[in-house]
């Protein structure tokens, strides 16, 4: 189980500290997915950031299982990223010098897994997100939703136990966006992976598990959301 055990993130501007994460706790399941909704500034990214180990909370921690992983020193945090933890942006910057095949396998060959043995796993990946024949294009030739499944792919190619995604159809039209939404929930879900999503859309929340608000970086409870985690 990944949790977040009373977890505050601020920013000092000057000085005055704005709180952009205040206490929260929640729990995030294997298989299950969990979206934050609420408006812009609310917190949500905040909360991705720091769940994920990208930013480190200023009260509180991020515990897996027993461990608080986000005590843990740089390089252990780090690998403990690599090889626990997936991360989807709203959009990705792919390096394109690489193919999307290359793209996706990078994680895994970071993580020491031989070369031959990482292409082929993002092979397979690649097929299993409908982007088989582009596995090898230049990935300038690739559209948003096309880019985004790459994205996806490679976010799970180390097998993580939780993927994030922070508003990860927010750039695309709504027709491919539902289509990557498909293509994230059933990657995830085969992975067994907690999946964590931000987004301000309520057609995107409603295909999560429990939907959780945030206002002012605190989750509101809300009857029949908070209490039975279910909208
Ligand atoms: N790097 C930063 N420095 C200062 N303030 C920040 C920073 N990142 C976010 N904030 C502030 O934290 C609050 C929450 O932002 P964010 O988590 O991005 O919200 P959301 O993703 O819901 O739009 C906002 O008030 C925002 O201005
Ligand atoms: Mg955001």
């Amino acid at each position: 189980m990944y949790t977040l055990r009373g977890v505050s993130r601020s920013w000092q501007l000057d000085a005055v500290e704005i709180p952009a994460l205040v206490d929260v706790t929640v729990a995030f399941a294997p298989g299950e997915a969990t979206a934050f909704m609420g408006p812009s500034g609310s917190g949500k990214s905040t909360l991705l950031h720091v769940a994920a180990l990208l930013d480190p909370p200023t009260r509180g921690g991020v515990w897996l299982d027993d461990r608080e992983v986000s005590a843990l020193g740089d390089d252990a945090r780090s690998a403990l990223r690599l090889r626990t933890l997936g991360f989807v942006h709203q959009t990705y910057p792919m390096m394109a010098v690489l193919t999307p095949r290359e793209n996706v396998a990078l994680p895994a060959i970071w993580s020491g897994t031989p070369r031959k043995a990482a292409l082929e796993r993002a092979g397979a990946l690649l097929a299993s997100v409908g982007l088989d024949s582009m596995a090898d294009r230049d990935v300038r030739t690739l559209s948003g939703g096309q880019r985004q499944r790459v994205a996806i792919a490679r976010a799970l190619v180390n097998r993580p136990q939780v993927v994030f995604a922070d508003e990860p159809t927010a750039a695309l039209d709504s027709a491919t966006g539902a289509a990557v939404l498909d293509v994230l929930f059933g990657a995830a879900r085969e992975v067994g992976a907690a999946l964590v999503l931000a987004t301000h859309d309520a057609s995107v929340a409603a295909r999560a598990d429990h939907v959780l608000h945030l206002d002012g970086g605190r989750l509101v409870p809300r009857l029949g959301v908070v209490g039975t985690g279910r909208a």
